[in-house]
């Protein structure tokens, strides 16, 4: 099976973020995900009416980069039970121009993680909804409602020191990488047998 190129979008802004500590160690647990965490701390906040041609170049460098890779991978904390801001921000920008939305039919799975005991469920349903209306597929288990995750459970490097976590983390990775083989080669498949018919005359 090929290699996927997963877009990593952080959720929060925060340095020493367990959501960014997370999203590194996954990206070190499964070799067959090329992951890259695409930046969004510096994305204006949209506005439809700066879209035009003299739009925020980082509205666009954003955009290639989601639209340059295979799959989406969301890790992020929750804020007063829903998504952080700057995560919702970064869904806008890329979802526009209309038509031209960057995360449409891109494999997606979300993780949350939180000090707290529910694990972020409930921005981890929020950014669901978001993305049923993007038309991402989005991995439905294992469920990733990381809770009672604290700087106990990295190491020095940043990474997950061995134990559950790391396991789960790492199980959640290989489910993942199956996801996108399976949404990327139904995908190829159904281009494949369409561009097939082109050829027969329709
Ligand atoms: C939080 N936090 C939080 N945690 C949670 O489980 N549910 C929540 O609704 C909230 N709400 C919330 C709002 C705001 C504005 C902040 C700043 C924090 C706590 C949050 O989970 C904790 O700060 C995490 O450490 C944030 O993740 P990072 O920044 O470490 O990745």
């Amino acid at each position: 099976m090929a290699n996927h190129k997963i877009a990593i979008i952080v959720g929060s802004l925060r340095d020493g973020s367990i959501n960014r500590k997370v999203a590194r160690s996954l990206c070190a647990l499964h070799d067959r995900l090329d992951c890259e965490i695409v930046e969004i701390g510096d994305l204006p906040l949209y506005n439809p009416d700066l879209d035009g041609d003299d739009r925020p170049a980082a509205w666009s460098s954003f955009r290639d980069a989601v639209k340059g890779a295979d799959g989406v991978l969301f890790v992020t904390p929750e804020y007063n039970r829903s998504m952080p801001g700057a995560l919702k921000n970064a869904i806008d920008v890329g979802s526009r121009p209309y038509g031209g939305s960057a995360w449409a039919k891109k494999p997606a799975a979300i993780i949350t993680v939180s000090p707290g005991a529910l694990g972020g469920a409930l921005a981890n349903h929020a950014l669901r909804q978001c993305c049923v209306f993007l038309d991402m597929p989005v991995m439905q288990q294992p469920e990733a409602y990381l809770g009672q995750v604290g700087d106990d459970k990295f190491g020095d490097d940043g990474l997950l020191k061995d134990g559950d976590l790391k396991k789960l983390v790492q199980t959640i990775a290989k489910a993942f990488a199956d996801w996108c083989d399976i949404i990327i080669g139904g995908q190829s498949k159904l281009l494949g047998d369409s561009e097939q018919q082109m050829k027969n005359g329709g």
